[in-house]
């Protein structure tokens, strides 16, 4: 994944249980890895001082070790946040960010930027940051996109497995039975993670009693969902997703573009279809076998998706087989 200057992290898809995941029910989410941001770093003569070039958004960024926290850029707060983990001064280098991440899209795109950033810089100074330490530095990054992250994106990426991820407990690594065709349809609309988090936590406070029944049949949902993706079982994971999507209408983060992809997919032959991720716009995804899935494709554009990718997740013959070094 690390060559000499350049370094990469995956886009993400969460296949049951966001938002509840917030609070500390379980979660599991896959990497897209196909959809990457890269960053590659290019030294600069004495005095110039470490730069962020981020090329989608034409913004060159200072990194002033100096500063402090909260108000600053992420990608800067990222930067600092290695240096400090090595405990080294700036480098005289730009680094040259690119994504092909849709940003505010439910797929990570905010952390994947954030991993490539640190793991590149990190080799650059001659030492790459190890998967745990990498994964804690892009947590606290998460903390400036909303406030009270799982920390279930960051996992996804840094370790790029599927995993079950419950906040604050080891990671584990989901064995998939059989392959599961995932296609993903973006609404075109982006979306803020905290905007969607922050409602969900408004709709606790004002009815926790209601909201944690929902959470608990989350809970029951996901590690129903987990045995069926370890068991291959497609139909039985198509209907889960389908029932934790209305959850999360019920949790008030899908929207009318949403519901109207995930009914297109559904009538179209699909397993089952949900959104993924923060909700309120951003991305859906739907699980197909071969022979519907240019069917459901179809059927997304014409239902109004700005666009469809596809993802296989590909079986694993042990719970071991990916086991992230945690
Ligand atoms: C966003 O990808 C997933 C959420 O559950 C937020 C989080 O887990 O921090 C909505």
């Amino acid at each position: 994944m690390i060559t000499a200057l350049t370094a990469d992290a995956s886009a993400k898809i969460i296949l049951f249980g966001e938002h509840a995941v917030v609070y500390g029910t379980p979660a599991i989410a896959a990497p897209v890895s196909s959809l990457r941001a890269a960053a590659q770093v290019q030294p600069e003569a004495p005095g110039t001082g470490l730069r962020i070039a981020v090329h989608d958004l034409a913004q060159l960024l200072p990194v002033d070790p100096g500063s402090s926290g909260q108000l600053d850029n992420a990608l800067v707060v990222t930067a600092r946040l290695v240096l400090a983990a090595l405990d080294v001064p700036p480098p005289d280098a730009t680094i040259h960010l690119r994504s092909q991440i849709p940003m505010a899209s439910g797929l990570g795109s905010g952390a994947a930027v954030s991993t490539a950033l640190a793991r590149a810089l990190s080799a650059y100074l001659g030492q790459p940051l190890e998967l745990s330490a990498l994964n804690a530095v892009i947590f606290e990054v998460e903390k400036l996109h909303h406030h009270t992250p799982s920390g279930i994106d960051n996992t996804v990426i840094v370790y790029e497995q599927p995993v079950y991820y419950v906040r604050s407990q080891p990671i584990e690594p989901i064995r998939i039975g059989a392959p599961l065709h995932i296609l993903i349809g973006d609404t075109g609309t982006g979306a803020l993670t905290k905007t969607a988090v922050d409602a969900v936590r408004a709709l606790y406070n004002h009815d926790t009693a209601g909201v944690q029944t929902l959470f608990d049949s989350i809970t029951t949902l996901v590690m129903r969902a987990r045995s069926a993706i370890e068991e291959g079982d497609l139909t039985r994971i198509g209907r889960l997703m389908d029932e934790n999507h209305a959850h999360l209408a019920r949790l008030t983060v899908s929207s009318h573009t949403l519901d109207r992809l995930v009914e297109a997919a559904r009538m179209a032959g699909a397993f089952g279809a949900k959104l993924s991720g923060g909700g309120r716009g951003g991305n859906m995804i739907t699980l197909v076998d071969e022979f519907h899935r240019p069917k459901v494709e179809a059927a997304l554009l014409a239902a109004g998706a700005a666009r469809v990718l596809a993802t296989t997740l590909h079986p694993t013959s042990s719970p071991f087989d990916s086991q992230p070094h945690i």
